[in-house]
C-alpha cells in the first residue's frame, strides 16, 4: 500500500481527521459490531471504525434500525473497544434516545462514552436535533452528523430511496452541514444523496464529509462491512462494491463440515487425544 499520512498514525483522532481532509487524503470507514471483526479491520489499519446502529439489521434482524436500544449499542461498541486500538470508535446513538430532549440525549451520550470507552457518538439530523448536539458537545463528547438518507427517520419518509433529489430539500441539507459544523460537529456522514449534492456539502463545509452513496467528492467513504465482504446477501444497492463473497464461502465451509461429521471422517486420528 503506498504510504499515506494516515499509515503512521498509533492512534486516529477526531483532529487527525481534520488532517486528511486538509492534505486531501481520503478517509476510510467500516463498521463493526463484535470483537473479532474490529480487531481485523484495526490490524488492516481502517481509520475509522463505526459501531452503527445498522447491527439492528445485520446483527438482530429487525427490518428497521429502530428497535436496537441504547443497551444493546452499548454490548457492541464495548466489544469493539476491546479490539481497537489505532482507529477511532464512533458509536450510533439509537433511535428514541436524543431525539426531542437534550438532557436525554447527553446522559446517553455520556453512557456510551463511560460504559464502552468509544471515542465520539454519530447522531441523525440537522436543526431538528441541534440542541441535543450542543449539549452533548458540551460536556467534551465529539460529535458526528448524519444527513441525507437517514435511517431512523423512515417512517416519515417511508422508502429508503435517494434524497436531496429536488432543490429544497438540496438546500435544506446544505444549511443543515452548516448548522451541524457552526454547533461543533467534527465530521458528517452523507448517506445515498446525488454526487453533485455531496460535491457541494464537501465544498461549503470545512469539516470531513464521509459518503455511502454519495459519490467520490466527498472526504471520506464508508460501508457496512457485512455488506461490502458479502455475508449481507440480499441487500445490493447501486453504491455498495462488494470485495468478497464471504456469504458464499461460509456457507460452502458449513456443507463441508456437516459432509465430514455425517461421513465420520471428522475427526480423523490427528484431531483426537
Ligand atoms: O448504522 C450504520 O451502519 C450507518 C452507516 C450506514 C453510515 O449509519
Amino acid at each position: 500500500m503506498a504510504d499515506y499520512l494516515s499509515q503512521n498514525v498509533n492512534k486516529v483522532t477526531t483532529h487527525f481527521l481534520q488532517r486528511m481532509r486538509q492534505q486531501g487524503e481520503p478517509i476510510a470507514m467500516l463498521t463493526a459490531y463484535d470483537y473479532s471483526i474490529a480487531s481485523l479491520l484495526d490490524m488492516a489499519k481502517i481509520d475509522v471504525v463505526l459501531v452503527g446502529d445498522s447491527a439492528a439489521n445485520v446483527m438482530a434482524g429487525y427490518k428497521t434500525t429502530l428497535p436496537i436500544t441504547l443497551d444493546e449499542m452499548i454490548y457492541h461498541a464495548s466489544s469493539v473497544v476491546r479490539a481497537v486500538e489505532r482507529a477511532l470508535v464512533v458509536v450510533d446513538l439509537p433511535f428514541g434516545t436524543y431525539q426531542g430532549n437534550s438532557k436525554e440525549a447527553l446522559h446517553s451520550a455520556i453512557r456510551i462514552m463511560k460504559e464502552s470507552g468509544a471515542d465520539a457518538v454519530k447522531v441523525e439530523g440537522g436543526v431538528e436535533i441541534s440542541e441535543s448536539v450542543d449539549r452533548i458537545l458540551s460536556a467534551g463528547i465529539p460529535v458526528m452528523g448524519h444527513l441525507g438518507l437517514m435511517p431512523q427517520s423512515i417512517n416519515k419518509f417511508g422508502t429508503y430511496s435517494v434524497r436531496a433529489t429536488d432543490p429544497k430539500e438540496a438546500d435544506k441539507l446544505v444549511q443543515d452541514a452548516l448548522l451541524l459544523e457552526r454547533h461543533g460537529c467534527f465530521a458528517i456522514v452523507l448517506e445515498k444523496i446525488p454526487a453533485d449534492v455531496a460535491k457541494l456539502v464537501t465544498e461549503s463545509v470545512s469539516i470531513p464529509t464521509i459518503g455511502i452513496g454519495a459519490g467520490p467528492h466527498v472526504s471520506g467513504q464508508v460501508l457496512v462491512f457485512h455488506d461490502m465482504i458479502g455475508i449481507t446477501q440480499q441487500f445490493s444497492p447501486r453504491f455498495l462494491r462488494r470485495y468478497h463473497h464471504l456469504g458464499e464461502e461460509i456457507v460452502n465451509a458449513v456443507s463441508n463440515y456437516i459432509r465430514d461429521v455425517k461421513s465420520k471422517d471428522f475427526p480423523n486420528e490427528k484431531e483426537q487425544y
